[in-house]
């Protein structure tokens, strides 16, 4: 692969937390060697303490390797001139409560030097894109966690990043939430843009990643495209519509001259898919949007002044 193709490359990096006396508190990280295209999605995927977030602050230059290295676009993870192009959205975001959405991304939008028309029209199109426009003027210690998790990615997004960091996107989303992420995720990747999340909940990471890296005890496990990882090499599946049983049956005896039949049965469709189809061919009265944007509508509709009075009912 020539170098200008990839976006990230870790080279047997290791990290060893120690406490005050220098002496290992942890063994968190052991040798991780990856190399990460660029356009890629990737999944570190890995149980709790696996060492997922310890590789996204390596690579972010938060926190330094004990050993081995770690490259973004090319430079050390340490090196100031990629942070341009990088977005990041932690674990758990850490925002001023008393800013609301827009003010919030127009903080960021200044300390990365975006002129003031530039980061406004910016703030405005992420502010739609994650869905948050009804609650653009309310302080964000009032938000919900999966609302602190949008206006977090939006956040991620203000520079136009290269290449984004997601640590847990989808953590305190519902599940229309998760598959809104999911899907930014990959208009995202459409976009040219390099992303590496990390994830323990094993539907997300299958539904957007083209490889993985499955992480357990710091060690790096398993590595590859998502399918090949998880294709059953030995066992062929047939999927059939519009048979009936007399069929069914003349299959079934053909097949099992040829092959021991291990099962003949309908598939079954994820609960994901499940849930969201019967959200959406139940929708309340006169409902065409998401069921957010219609509370939003409810929001906005409150008469002037009624607002604060609200809000001072529900402090005292
Ligand atoms: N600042 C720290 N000081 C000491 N040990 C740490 C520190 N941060 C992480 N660790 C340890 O390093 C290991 C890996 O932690 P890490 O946060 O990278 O895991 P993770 O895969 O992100 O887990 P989770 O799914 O819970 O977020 C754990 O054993 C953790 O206790
Ligand atoms: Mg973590």
């Amino acid at each position: 692969m020539s170098e200008n193709n990839v976006a990230i490359e870790t080279e047997n990096l290791t990290k060893t937390y120690t406490d005050f006396r220098g002496r290992p508190k942890a063994r968190a990280l052991q040798e991780l060697s990856l190399t990460i295209k660029k356009g890629e999605v990737f999944g570190l995927l890995g149980p709790n303490g696996s060492g997922k977030t310890t590789t996204i602050k390596l690579l972010l230059g938060l926190i330094f390797p004990t050993s081995g290295t770690a490259k973004v676009l090319g430079k050390p993870a340490t090196d100031v001139s990629v942070k341009h192009s990088i977005g990041f959205l932690p674990e758990e975001s850490y925002l001023y409560k008393f800013l609301d959405a827009e003010e919030t991304l127009e903080f960021y939008g200044q300390i990365f030097g975006m002129k003031k028309a530039v980061r406004k029209a910016k703030a405005d199109e992420l502010i739609k894109r994650l869905g948050l426009d009804y609650a653009r003027k309310r302080q964000v210690k009032e938000y919900s966690k999966g609302m602190a998790r949008r206006i977090g990615f939006a956040q991620a997004l203000i520079n136009d990043p290269e290449v984004l960091f997601l640590d847990e996107p989808t953590s305190g989303l519902d599940p229309i939430g998760t598959r809104e992420m999911k899907d930014l995720i990959l208009q995202l990747k459409d976009e040219g843009k390099t992303i590496l999340l990390s994830s323990h909940l094993l539907a997300d990471v299958q539904d957007v990643c083209d490889r993985i890296a499955i992480l357990h005890l710091g060690t790096l496990r398993k590595l590859g495209p998502v399918k090949d990882l998880l294709k059953i090499k030995d066992i062929l599946q047939v999927t059939l519509a519009g048979l009936d049983d007399e069929g069914k049956d003349r299959v079934a005896s053909l097949l099992a001259e040829h092959a021991e039949v291990l099962d003949i049965s309908h598939p079954s469709e994820s609960l994901e898919d499940l849930f969201l189809k019967t959200i959406q061919e139940n929708p309340r009265e006169g409902d065409q949007e998401s069921y957010r944007q219609e509370w939003g509508r409810k929001v906005g509709q409150v008469v002037p002044g009624s607002e604060a009075k609200k809000e001072s009912a529900e402090e005292s």
